[in-house]
């Protein structure tokens, strides 16, 4: 009986092994890309809400609201992906990601924190109080790609 458990618990254990390396072997070529892919999604249901907060388009506080708690999720995914693994691939991440991490860091907490008052905001159909949130995580965009994202031409 005895025996049989260890069985069972150094199965366990080797599946668990199996499982840590599949994931430490991801590699730094895909995590660009699925970085970069979270940060294009960032952008594709952040992009509408910058142009109603400019009155470039139609204000429609039903679409905040839903982009709102899309963008909550996604600003969750980019991170993992800039690991130091990943600094010599081909990207638009400047070496300063790596150099000063607690300041990448920072900033991507500004933006999920920015994300989250919008989503707090969303509730309330405030069209104001809404451009205003929604300009706050602009900022904090722009405020992260100004440090860490090569300037585009
Ligand atoms: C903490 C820093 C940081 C924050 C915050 C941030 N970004 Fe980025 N973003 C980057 C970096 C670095 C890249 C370049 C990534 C690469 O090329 O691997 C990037 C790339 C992008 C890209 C280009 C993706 C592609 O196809 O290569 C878009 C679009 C984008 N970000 C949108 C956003 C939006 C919208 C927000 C705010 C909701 C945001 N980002 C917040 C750092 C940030």
């Amino acid at each position: 009986m005895k025996k049989r458990l260890l069985i069972v618990v150094m199965s366990l254990v080797l599946c668990i092994g199996f499982a840590l390396s599949a994931i430490a072997q991801v590699k730094p070529a895909t995590l660009v890309k699925q970085r970069q892919a979270a940060m294009t999604l960032l952008g594709k249901y952040f992009g509408p809400l910058g142009a109603m907060a400019q009155d470039k388009a139609p204000f429609d506080a039903e679409i905040v609201k839903r982009n709102a708690l899309l963008l909550e999720a996604l600003a969750k995914m980019p991170w993992d992906g800039f690991q130091e693994a990943t600094a010599n691939e081909k990207s638009e991440a400047l070496p300063s990601v790596f150099k000063d991490p607690a300041k990448f860091k920072k900033a991507s907490e500004d933006t999920q924190a920015a994300i989250a008052n919008l989503v707090t905001v969303s509730k309330t159909g405030d069209t104001p109080a809404l451009k205003t949130a929604i300009g706050g995580v602009g900022k904090t965009c722009g405020g992260c790609h100004d440090n860490f994202r090569e300037k585009k031409q």
